[in-house]
């Protein structure tokens, strides 16, 4: 039997609006690995055991069953007020009333009135479908067009007015667009959800984002070694597994996963790690709220940095595109954009 966390002993992070928000969350993408159910059978453990922060996505094809678990915890557990409940728009929703339907369905699934955060999952509409392989391609896909974004993000302004939604977030965003979003957002981002782990630190975009008040979220904090054939390549790194990040494990007798949790938190990260086994959910919780890792530690995981992207995107490429890099404007730039550039131009939606 694992311990459970007072809740009240758990840290928060101040947002730009005020509001607080767990230092630490639990993710809910099964990796098309585990099933609705299971997932949101760890959700009311995970709550059970302490979390208030859930990371929910359309996509991931389990609000419905997420949002059973959070009305029996509303209930039962946690008042609303305490939880910091997020879900993000998919990218075959990026047209402004799919985009607003798509947070109705959310609320509807999830079972609430209003959603904590509301994020743009990718900056791109480019669909594929659940379960897609590496070399799916949407005919239809095309680069990031800053205006058409924009109409995206002022749908989901106008849902923060009307009180549904209480801040808004990026997902999946470089720090060109990230700078153009902020120039152009009325409502402007509150939170950015990003990859972070030790062998993918992306320090420019971290540094840039807490600099403008944009608090990082850290999806596949534990370098997500169960994710999906499609986001595998033969070159990727095992986090757990680099030996710096061995050494402080065993220096701290936990699991390497854990050190990652702990250098997340130290960092200024919010790791949303996921899982389906209460001794890894309950563990992830506990370590961030004892042992830190020292100062020499933490300098130490600066060095495992290895830009190691995973989650690469290949599945959201354009005809013409060169590579994955395409996806993460690598040069400063953004690609392709200009031959989009008139919000009006090319049916592109
Ligand atoms: N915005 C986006 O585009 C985006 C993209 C990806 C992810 N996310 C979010 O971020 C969340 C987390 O990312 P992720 O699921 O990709 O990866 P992750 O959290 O880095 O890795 C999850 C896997 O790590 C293993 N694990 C968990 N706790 C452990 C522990 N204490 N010891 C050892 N192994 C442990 C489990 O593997 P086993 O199941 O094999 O035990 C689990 O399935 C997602 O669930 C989702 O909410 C967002």
């Amino acid at each position: 039997m694992t311990s459970q966390i007072d809740a009240r002993l758990l840290p928060s992070r101040v947002l730009a609006s005020g509001a607080t928000i767990p230092v630490i969350g639990m993710g809910t993408f099964g990796s098309d690995r585990y099933s609705a159910d299971d997932v949101a059978t760890a959700v009311a453990g995970a709550i059970r055991s302490g979390y208030r922060l859930v990371d929910c996505a359309a996509v991931y094809g389990n609000e419905s069953q997420i949002g059973a678990v959070l009305e029996s915890a509303i209930a039962d557990v946690a008042p609303r007020e305490d939880l910091f409940v997020m879900s993000k728009v998919w990218n075959d929703a990026h047209a402004p009333e799919d985009a607003v339907a798509s947070v109705h369905r959310s609320l509807q699934h999830l079972r609430l009135d209003y959603l904590d955060a509301v994020f743009v999952h990718w900056p791109f509409p480019n669909h594929h479908p659940p379960h897609a392989e590496a070399g799916m391609r949407d005919p239809h896909a095309r680069p990031y067009v800053h205006e058409r974004y924009m109409e995206t993000w002022h749908a989901l302004e106008n849902l923060v007015d009307a009180g549904l939604v209480r801040h808004l977030g990026t997902s999946n965003v470089t720090i060109p667009k990230l700078t153009l979003i902020l120039e152009d957002a009325r409502i402007a981002p509150a939170l950015i959800e990003m990859e972070l782990h030790p062998c993918f630190q992306q320090p420019e975009l971290f540094r840039y984002a807490v600099d403008h008040d944009v608090q990082p979220i850290g999806y596949s904090p534990l370098g997500s070694p169960s994710r999906p054939e499609r986001d595998r390549s033969d070159d990727d790194l095992v986090d757990v597994d680099h030996p710096i990040v061995q050494r402080i494990a065993r220096n701290h007798g936990v699991h390497p996963a854990l050190v990652c949790l702990k250098w997340a938190v130290a960092r200024g990260q919010i790791p949303i790690p996921f899982s389906v086994k209460q001794e890894q959910y309950a563990a992830n919780l506990a370590a961030v709220l004892s042992d830190p890792l020292t100062p020499t530690e933490l300098e130490d995981m600066r060095g495992v940095e290895r830009n190691n992207r995973l989650i690469k995107g290949q599945v959201f490429l354009w005809d013409g595109s060169e590579s994955w890099l395409d996806l993460w404007d690598v040069d400063g730039t953004i690609p392709g954009w200009n031959g989009y550039g008139s919000p009006r131009a090319q049916g592109d939606r």
